[in-house]
């Protein structure tokens, strides 16, 4: 009897810490050392759908792919929601890249209500045509989007080496006789940086992290940085099914949200009755509950 009764007490304290952290890790993972959660993912059915298809790990490296191109990530801030990321053919003030080589930054119409760089973040547009879509007030000057962003623009770009190395810093003082050489401006204010759209042979991009006055353009931190955004209700559907040992995830082909707890999906959470469960047998929150029953009554 008194062996009975410690095998059922020991089912009962094992199995369902077995079987819970087996659920609630299933979509966790990492990428080198930067550890990649909801909303993100890395697998198929985990996350929230509008970053499906968006991260790629590749040698320990995090790779971002949308419609203009692929960014290395070099942080997620999960706390302030918001990303880093990195392109090769990005200018800085040491180097600048023309020849329309750089990704700029345009995402697919579907993804846009999740991902959009951060209002801190300036995009300076390099070598633009005179043609471009920025300039077509110019030379009134009353259309032309350039200003500065956080505290940097053009102004204090010019001072860079990269530009003067190529004898560019002065051309675009002045409105003059042609376009500027650098146009700064807020993602927001054209909702996409294509550069050949905007027919420019180059950009470069910079933010703050912190409200601090940095002294010059060498001191800026060069990359895009990204604000993504979920739902509310998304975000309250996670918290209960991660409250329940759960793995928040969507079904692969109507993206509807999923609570991934195991052998069964919830369309709530993993305490749920609602289960979407492959007709037949008996999933493992039915036998705990029927060990449960049993032991209880
Ligand atoms: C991740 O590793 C890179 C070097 O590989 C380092 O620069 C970076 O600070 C590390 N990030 C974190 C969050 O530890
Ligand atoms: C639960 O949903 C995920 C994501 O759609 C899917 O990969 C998995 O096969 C589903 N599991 C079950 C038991 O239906
Ligand atoms: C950028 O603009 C060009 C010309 O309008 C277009 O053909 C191309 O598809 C656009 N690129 C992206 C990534 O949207
Ligand atoms: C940007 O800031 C610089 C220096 O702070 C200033 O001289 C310039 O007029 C500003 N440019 C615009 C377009 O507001």
């Amino acid at each position: 009897m008194s062996n009975l009764v410690s095998f059922i007490s020991l089912q009962f304290l094992f199995v369902p810490l077995v079987y819970s952290f087996g659920a609630s890790h299933v979509c966790r993972s990492f990428c080198g050392n930067i550890t990649i959660d909801y909303p993100f993912t890395l697998q198929s059915g985990c996350g929230h759908s509008g970053y499906r298809d968006l991260l790629f790990c590749i040698n320990d490296v995090l790779m971002f792919h949308i419609s203009s191109g692929s960014y290395r990530v070099l942080d997620i801030d999960y706390a302030y929601r918001s990303m880093t990321l990195h392109d090769p053919h990005l200018s800085t003030c040491d180097s600048i890249v023309l020849g329309g080589k750089g990704n700029g930054f345009v995402v697919e119409p579907w993804r846009a209500p999740y991902l959009n760089p951060s209002p801190d973040n300036v995009f300076m547009l390099l070598g633009c045509s005179a043609r471009s879509p920025l300039f077509q007030g110019f030379p009134t000057r009353t259309h032309v989007p350039c200003r500065n962003v956080s505290g940097m623009g053009c102004e204090e770009f010019y001072s860079c080496q990269g530009l003067m190395d190529l004898g560019l810093n002065h051309m675009g003082l002045s409105y003059g006789s042609g376009p500027p050489i650098c146009c700064a401006l807020p993602y927001d204010s054209i909702k996409s940086v294509n550069l050949s759209k905007l027919e420019c042979q180059g950009y470069s991009s910079a933010y703050t992290l912190a409200p601090l006055r940095l002294s010059g353009p060498s001191e800026w931190t060069y990359g895009i940085r990204v604000k993504y955004d979920v739902e509310s209700s998304h975000d309250s559907f996670c918290k209960a099914c991660e409250a329940t040992l759960g793995s928040c995830g969507h079904d692969v082909r109507g993206f509807e949200q999923l609570c991934m707890c195991g052998s069964w999906n919830s369309t709530s959470n993993c305490d749920s009755s609602i289960k979407l469960q492959v007709a037949g047998a008996m999933s493992a929150p039915d036998k705990l509950q029927g060990y449960y029953n049993s032991f209880v009554i």
